[in-house]
């Protein structure tokens, strides 16, 4: 058996392996199918400061080899994660991730804030959400206002910061490095792509939000590619997803130069898909001589 346990920012994780924001829940619907524990990490549900509804249904999509989906961060808010989602997680034995999502930077400060002393292990900032006073656009396609809201963040916390970005970007690198000039401990990335689908019978969009955000293995090859560029391009850490949806898929994007790996959509086909790619990288690593799984973090040899 390899070794597979990670030390993540200063995060011990037995196994490079997170269940991806807004996939998988608080990891409460799974526990009667597996112990939580066989699992590296979970990144929990975004976070806002008040409870949220989300978007209008329709909100999900299947589409060829993945999915659309405008959930929109519907959560119960940050005082039920704390009393309600934290106490159940602190006896899984994983590493805990809490995803924060806010309109403003004054909303995402508040949240880290209320995160001080508490069991999370790391923060998860995710920037793809809308810039309420830049007239809606995202934090994360700018990196101007990249940089703002994760300067202040740092400032707000003592917890390792890791930044997701979003892939909607014309460079992903300019954003990355601007994130780890402003204080970032780590980069997640990809979070899903702006996609639409039209149903031509009635003309609608299919999702009552219109747009949604395209994950699954349709976008795994995009997400290779950007976890390349930008772990080219930082010095910190970086946590790659992104249509991962097997083992093999796990290997590649470390070989890109992740140092763990976050499943998401393959969870709604497939809930036993973490143990599965759990094992099959033990396999992998047996069959290919590594014995520790951090030897294959940015081994891809560029043409
Ligand atoms: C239904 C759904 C809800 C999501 N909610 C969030 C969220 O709240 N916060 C976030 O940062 N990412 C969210 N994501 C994005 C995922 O965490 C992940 O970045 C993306 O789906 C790509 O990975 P995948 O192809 O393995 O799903 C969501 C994805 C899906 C499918």
């Amino acid at each position: 058996m390899a070794d597979l346990s990670v030390n993540f920012c200063g995060v011990e994780m037995k196994n490079p392996l997170i269940t991806a924001s807004g996939a998988y829940g608080y990891g409460r619907e799974y526990t009667d199918l597996y112990p939580l524990s066989k699992i590296g990490g979970i990144s929990t549900k975004g976070t806002t400061l008040n409870e949220k509804d989300g978007n209008p249904p329709p909100r999900i999509a299947e589409t060829p080899s993945g999915m659309l989906n405008s959930v929109g961060l519907q959560n119960g808010g940050i005082k039920k994660f704390l009393t309600y989602e934290l106490p159940n997680l602190e006896k899984q034995n994983i590493a805990i991730i809490a995803n924060v999502a806010g309109g403003t930077i004054e909303e995402c400060v508040e949240l880290v804030s209320m995160l001080e002393g508490t069991s999370v292990d790391m923060i998860e900032l995710n920037i793809s959400c809308p810039n309420v006073k830049q007239g809606g656009a995202a934090f994360g396609t700018n990196k101007d206002c990249a940089a703002e809201i994760t300067k202040a963040v740092r400032n707000a916390t003592s917890k390792p910061l890791m930044v997701k970005l979003s892939p909607n970007v014309t460079s992903i690198s300019d954003i990355a490095k601007a994130v780890e000039a402003a204080g970032a401990d780590a980069i997640s990335l990809i979070n899903t792509l702006l996609g639409m689908r039209i149903d031509i019978k009635s003309r609608r969009p299919i999702l009552k939000n219109n747009v949604g955000g395209l994950s699954g293995p349709a976008v795994f090859p995009i997400a290779v590619r950007m976890v390349w560029q930008v772990a080219n391009a930082v010095e910190i850490p970086v946590c790659g997803m992104g249509g991962i949806s097997c083992a093999e898929d796990a290997v590649e994007i470390m070989m890109a130069g992740a140092e763990c790996f976050q499943i998401g959509a393959v969870m709604f086909n497939d809930p036993y898909a973490p143990v599965k790619i759990i094992d099959g990288l033990n396999e992998w690593c047996d069959k290919n001589g590594v014995k520790n799984i951090s030897e294959i973090v940015g081994t891809v040899k560029p043409w």
